[in-house]
């Protein structure tokens, strides 16, 4: 499939505005209000005890904020994070030298930490539990194995993939937070602190519009912010309005419920080639030509939040919200 302006994933032109628009406190980090009245406990337990945070693992979909809120624990907690991901480190020893490295109390961020080697995880499990690695020196009959105490650090694991980690990795988290899409109230708060931030010009209708329109996801929210900016420097006023914002995402393709061209592609299919379901979601991948597992984890998590997929027992299919979204007679269903 072609490149999607709406790719939730990070891209190039997220890292130039990323960095300042991410907040650096729970009181800056909006919406999340379980995970951040979870998180907020514990830090402060962890703080008054002198004791480091419980090992925490974030997960859900690309953009919703597991790297904005890894930052803000260890800025909450005083301490210094360190910043890798599953499928930078290939060796056990790596890991080992990372985590030998750590100061008492720091976070290590381990993002798409489903991606994480066999051998590297296993060093991470006496790590987590014990705060120790077992290293082995010498080789043949002499070699012996010797136990290393490690600082006593913070693990903050991101996945978009919870599904993916093995059960003695997931066991070893204190603390697991599944971040939710943001609502569209949530989405223009966000907008409106981005635009302050950039110096953006924005109603509030603007922003409602731009929110409504971003998939529940601050990253498309931002990234939409800024395009639209540009729009409204060289059609209008400079202002981004409604009409700006609805002229903006209409050329982006990007329709009034945040759907793009490849969203509605996978409603079309499952309606053309299965009868809008029910259909296994690996028939869907084959047949719009993408993995599966990009399918589940990308794609359709949006599409069931908003109730236009919806997931039965004998697999997917098109609820009627969205055969009307598109325009298409509902079709009578035995039930
Ligand atoms: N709660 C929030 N309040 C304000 N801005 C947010 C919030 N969450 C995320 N953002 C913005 O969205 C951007 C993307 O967030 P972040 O990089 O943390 O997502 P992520 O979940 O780590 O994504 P990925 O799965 O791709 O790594 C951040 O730069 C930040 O500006
Ligand atoms: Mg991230």
């Amino acid at each position: 499939m072609e490149k999607r302006m709406i790719t939730t994933e990070y891209t190039e032109e997220d890292q130039h505005i990323e960095g300042s628009l991410r907040p650096q406190t729970l009181a800056e980090y909006i919406g999340q209000s379980r995970s951040k009245e979870m998180l907020k406990v514990y830090i402060e337990a962890a703080k008054s005890r002198g004791e480091s945070l419980d090992h925490v693992l974030l997960y859900g979909p690309p953009g919703l904020g597991k790297t904005t809120l890894a930052g803000i624990i260890a800025n909450e907690m005083g301490v210094n994070m360190k910043i890798t991901s599953g499928p930078a480190i290939e060796k056990p020893g790596e890991m080992a030298a990372i985590l030998n490295n750590l100061q008492d109390g720091d976070v290590l961020f381990v993002d798409e930490i489903h991606r994480l080697n066999r051998q590297v995880e296993e060093v991470l499990y006496p790590a987590m539990e014990d705060f120790a690695i077992d290293i082995v020196i010498g080789k043949g009959a002499s070699a012996r194995s010797i136990r290393l105490d490690l600082p006593k650090f913070t693990l903050v694991g991101a996945t978009t993939r919870a599904g993916l980690l093995t059960a003695p990795l997931r066991d070893r988290f204190g603390v697991v937070e599944r971040l939710d899409f943001y609502t569209v109230p949530e989405l223009h708060a966000i907008l409106m602190r981005s635009a302050d931030v950039l110096g953006v010009k924005i109603d509030t209708e603007g922003a409602r519009e731009i929110a409504r329109r971003s998939r529940g996801t601050p990253r498309l929210a931002n990234r939409f912010l800024k395009r639209v900016r540009d729009f409204a420097q060289v059609k209008y006023s400079g202002v981004i309005t409604a009409e700006v914002a609805r002229a903006a995402l209409d050329v982006l393709d990007v329709d009034p419920v945040g759907l793009d061209r490849a969203d509605r592609n996978i409603l079309y299919t499952m309606i053309e080639k299965f009868g809008g379901g029910p259909v296994g979601p690996e028939a869907v991948a084959a047949a719009i030509g993408e993995d599966v597992g990009t399918l589940m984890d990308v794609y359709e998590p949006y599409l069931v939040q908003i109730g236009f997929i919806l997931r039965t027992p004998r697999g997917r299919a098109v609820s009627e919200d969205a055969y009307r979204h598109l325009g298409l007679p509902v079709p009578e269903r035995e039930s």
